[in-house]
């Protein structure tokens, strides 16, 4: 058996259905389990829906349905995405499962408790539904929270509170020593930073008779655990934590959970403190990715510049959408995405680029040689490797754009199809070469557009042309 590699995205709110960004998270954790499965690891793909939160209770009751009929509906429509898009999950994680992910939030809520990490307190807050957080009066503008655009509730409640505070100097250790590390640096130290000022005690529960759903306080019926504390407990639940732990030996700690940076204090604060509190081993990186934004603003139903993914995979197909998201969405930074730059994405890099490339090597292929070429078992390139390791899944696929353009320049210069005519020998041998060049191009391919990479390496087995475009052109 080769090394483990536990991998996870966050847990999506399915009260809508999914977008882009939802797709972005996906997909960036499927290209690194992907590669990792390539080099021979055991690998564990974890996403999943966190579903004990009012925002779902508020959506189905706007849509007229039960909160049930309301989650079947979406998280299908999160599972068609992810079959969609080729997303190799090994586990799709529901915090409504009171089988699979209850026991776990509660055997962690047990460790807590055990040492003497919550204390019941009143308290009276401002809660803020959009961020499932309570939210400071300086946060607010005009009486409302600027990124949900909605007044805050008003709390007034008894709560069990996690000691975080007690937690501030260890997590910083593990951060500053490496033993928890975040990627990239500028949310390393934004994170330091807030550790730096300390970190402050949280509500960790509500009264159950004013929130519909959620996962019971163990040996008090008259609370429910807070929305985050359930939904950061799925990446252990999901291992059987608490029950049967077999996969929990063998994966945990995660090497890697992939977030967006709007949920990286919830990640690199909040979460390790419950694993210290707990005596179980932190994560061994967080890796935050920045906004996919629409015409320069962040996508939002309220403004209707929501990129829809299924649209996009119906017109230009789900390999298209994957490479768009590695190649032109900055890892680390916000990206804009936009209907016309996908198309002029698609068009130069996989119309113009690989599908004209596979095209033109396959036809001189098949045309000029008798048989396949028996291609030999090249290794991955080392910076292709790299930048997978390092999680720049842009720089991989900007590695394969430029092999792409290398091979293309090479017919240019080296013209096999005239050559044919006056030295035939040394065309073949050229010819070759370039179908050597393009399976090298396709084992690359392997975590970017699985489907293309199966695609190119039959036809370089079979010595063929695609019957059709792989990438047709669009005006
Ligand atoms: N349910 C919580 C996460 C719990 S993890 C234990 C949550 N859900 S979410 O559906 O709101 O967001 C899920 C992920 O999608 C987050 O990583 C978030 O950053 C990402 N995105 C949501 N909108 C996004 C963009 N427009 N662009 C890129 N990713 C963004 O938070």
């Amino acid at each position: 058996m080769g090394k483990s590699f536990y991998i996870t995205t966050p847990i999506f709110y399915p009260n809508a259905n999914p977008h882009m960004g939802h797709a972005y998270s996906t997909v960036f954790a499927d290209i690194v389990a992907r590669y990792h499965r390539l080099k021979g690891e055991e690998v564990y793909l974890l996403t999943g829906v966190d579903e004990n939160t009012e925002k779902v209770v508020r959506a189905a009751e706007a849509a007229g349905k039960s909160t049930d009929e309301y989650l079947a509906h979406v998280v299908s429509n999160f599972k068609t995405l992810f079959a969609d898009l080729s997303i190799s999950y090994d586990q799709f994680i529901r915090t409504s499962d009171a089988e699979r992910h209850w026991p776990g939030a509660i055997a962690l809520w047990k460790k807590i408790e055990v040492a003497g990490d919550f204390e019941k307190r009143s308290y009276r807050g401002l809660y803020c539904v959009g961020h499932e957080a309570f939210i400071t009066e300086k946060e607010l503008v005009d009486g409302t929270c600027p990124d949900h655009g909605e007044a805050p509730q008003v709390l007034e409640e008894e709560n069990y509170f996690f000691k975080l505070s007690k937690y501030t100097a260890q997590i910083k250790e593990h951060i500053e020593s490496g033993k928890l590390e975040i990627q990239p640096d500028t949310r390393r130290n934004e994170i330091l930073a807030l550790l730096s000022r300390g970190l402050e005690d949280v509500s960790f529960s509500r009264p159950a008779g004013k929130v519909s759903v959620g996962v019971p306080v163990p040996n008090d019926p008259s609370q429910k655990m807070y929305v985050w504390c359930d939904a950061l407990a799925n990446y252990i639940s999901a291992l059987g934590f608490g029950q049967n732990e077999a996969l929990y030996t063998k994966f945990w700690p995660a090497d890697a959970h992939i977030i967006g940076k709007d949920i990286l204090r919830f990640h690199a604060a909040i979460w390790p403190g419950m694993l210290l509190s707990a005596g179980l081993p932190l994560p061994k990186k967080i890796v935050v990715h920045g906004f996919i934004t629409s015409g320069g603003t962040k996508m939002s139903k309220t403004l209707g510049n929501v990129v829809d993914p299924q649209q996009l995979i119906s017109e230009y197909g789900a390999e298209a959408v994957r490479f768009y998201l590695a190649r032109h969405v900055s890892p680390f930074e916000d990206s804009d995405l936009t209907l016309s730059s996908f198309k002029e994405a698609y068009n130069a890099d996989l119309a113009n680029g690989l599908g004209n490339l596979v095209s033109r090597i396959m036809k001189m292929a098949a045309t000029h040689l008798g048989k396949p070429v028996a291609v030999p078992e090249q290794a991955i390139p080392q910076s292709f490797m790299d930048a997978l390791d390092a999680y720049h899944i842009q720089k991989a696929a900007d590695i394969v754009s430029e092999s792409i353009a290398a091979l293309d320049r090479r017919i240019q210069e080296t013209e096999p199809f005239k050559l044919v005519k006056t030295d035939k020998q040394k065309a073949e041998a050229i010819i070759e070469e370039l179908v050597v060049g393009l399976y090298a191009i396709a084992r690359m391919l392997n975590p970017l557009m699985p489907d293309t990479c199966e695609k190119i390496k039959a036809l370089v087995r079979s010595n063929s042309t695609p019957e059709t475009p792989l990438f047709p052109r669009k005006e």
